[in-house]
């Protein structure tokens, strides 16, 4: 997985907890002395899941609650710095929902040995996307965590429910 996932567990924990947490976390998931994340770098699955168990843990949260803390980060502050032109064609949840597949294609086909998550949607009515999530990692928690803080983002109600372990209903509400 990109650095950058993890560089942004960490200015969540950092942020909204401690530098203290962190360095349990990394202590907790096996990863000794001083670790650094860049945008690029490549963190082995293994690590990088290692670590949000370990967040979880550390912090006291459920799954879905660190799910929804990095997801709200992600969106609401980390990528709408770091990927900032990216935000400012998108104009709804909608939009921004149904761009992710492309998104991800495109800001990670530069960097050598990414394995974007992939995206398949089918419309339900006006109001409901049906989403399939494609990724070896079965990160189908994250996806919900991030889809809840496009929601938010956008000051758009929206219901988000996880279906199984590769889709997602989203209700624009
Ligand atoms: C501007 C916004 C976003 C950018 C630039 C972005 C970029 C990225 C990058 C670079 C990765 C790492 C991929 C790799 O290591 O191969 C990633 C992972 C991921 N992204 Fe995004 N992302 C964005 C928003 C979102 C949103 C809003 C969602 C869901 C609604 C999402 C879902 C995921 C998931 C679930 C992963 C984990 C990797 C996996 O499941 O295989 N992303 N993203």
């Amino acid at each position: 997985m990109k650095g950058t996932i993890i560089k942004c567990l960490q200015e969540m924990v950092e942020k909204r907890h401690s530098k203290e947490s962190w360095q349990q976390i990394l202590n907790e998931a096996g990863l000794e002395g001083p670790q650094f994340f860049s945008l690029s770098s490549d963190v082995p699955d293994t690590d990088a899941i290692g670590l949000f168990e370990a967040t979880a843990s550390v912090l006291g949260l459920s799954p879905e609650a660190t799910s929804d803390a990095f997801g709200d980060h992600w969106v609401n502050d980390y990528a709408a710095r770091v990927y900032q032109t990216l935000y400012a064609r998108l104009r709804s949840a909608r939009e921004f929902i149904l761009a992710l597949d492309g998104v991800h294609m495109m800001v990670t086909n530069t960097i050598e040995n990414a394995h974007p998550p992939r995206f398949d949607y089918q419309e339900e009515g006006d109001d409901t996307l049906i989403v399939t999530y494609k990724s070896q990692r079965g990160l189908i928690d994250l996806y919900v965590g991030l889809a809840r803080g496009v929601g938010r983002y956008f000051s758009t109600p929206m219901q988000v429910t996880k279906l199984g372990a590769s889709q997602v209903r989203i209700r624009f509400l």
